[in-house]
């Protein structure tokens, strides 16, 4: 069952995603060689609670932290640990959700640890570029394939590949609502979207083979050949004409001034 949200319900969901956002910064200012995962993860606890909110990663299903910290290889959900010691020319997707007045924000974003290899660098730049022309696709009338073919396409046709086990999804009183929503999908294909669902778009995207492997910790996902993947996500309105992003990466990008990652 999706549920279409009223405008105000929007504006509740707009101000979870906005406090995720500026977590999201906040780990761009300690994001360095030399921290832990599990320094980043502590931060990002007492800056949502700070902030009247609740982690709502924690606990759910079990999950042990505050936030995702996947490294290089891992794809998404990383668990956070003392013994993850960033290092120079590393990447880190921080996947980050917030609870509060009865609604949840989920949003993410791939970091460079100091200077990174300019080939990965582009796949960090093309996979947060697909994340856009996904949400263009976001719009009353369009459907849901053609948000995963847009996000596809973009990423296949510069020779990355594309995760298949692991999808975006509706998101409202629950961090995950139906629908899915895949990052691959055909034109014209799936269920018609509606002004007023609320979904988070999420392109996992690799360098080298979509495969994967399932860590035993029960979490951590990470590609099979061991290359880096990348992962970016907003949650956004569907709306006539033009999707609403809810969250937001211009706190991050206030943090981050000339450098792009
Ligand atoms: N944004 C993540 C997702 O949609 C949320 C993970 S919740 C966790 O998959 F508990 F698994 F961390
Ligand atoms: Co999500």
């Amino acid at each position: 069952m999706i549920f279409l949200k009223t405008d105000e319900e929007i504006e509740l969901l707009r101000h979870c995603n906005q406090i995720v956002a500026k977590t999201l910064a906040e780990m761009a200012k300690l994001i360095k060689p030399g921290i832990t995962t599990l320094e980043l993860d502590k931060r990002a606890e007492e800056f949502i609670r700070d902030n009247g909110g609740v982690p709502n990663f924690l606990g759910y299903s079990g999950y042990p932290n505050s936030i995702c910290a996947s490294v290089n290889e891992q794809v998404v959900h990383g668990i956070p640990s003392a013994k993850v010691i960033l290092k120079e020319g590393d990447i880190i997707s921080i996947d980050c959700g917030v609870l509060k007045n009865g609604f949840n924000g989920d949003s993410a974003y791939t970091f460079c640890v100091g200077e990174v290899d300019p080939e990965i660098v582009n796949l960090l730049r093309t996979t947060k570029e697909s994340l856009y022309k996904g949400i263009e696709q976001a719009c009353e009338g369009k459907r849901l394939g053609d948000i995963g073919n847009a996000i596809q396409t973009y990423c296949e046709d510069r020779g990355y590949s594309v995760v298949r086990e692991m999808v975006g999804h509706g998101v409202g009183r629950k961090l995950h609502e139906a629908p899915e929503v895949p990052n691959y999908g055909k034109k014209g294909n799936g269920i018609m979207l509606k002004s007023g669902m609320t979904i988070a778009i999420e392109p996992m995207i690799n360098l080298g083979s979509r495969n994967l492997v399932f860590e035993k910790d029960g979490w951590t996902t990470r590609t099979a050949d061991r290359k880096p993947s990348a992962h970016f996500e907003h949650s956004v309105a569907v709306r006539h004409g033009k999707a609403d992003i809810l969250s937001s990466f211009e706190y991050i990008e206030q943090v981050l001034g000339e450098r792009e990652f």
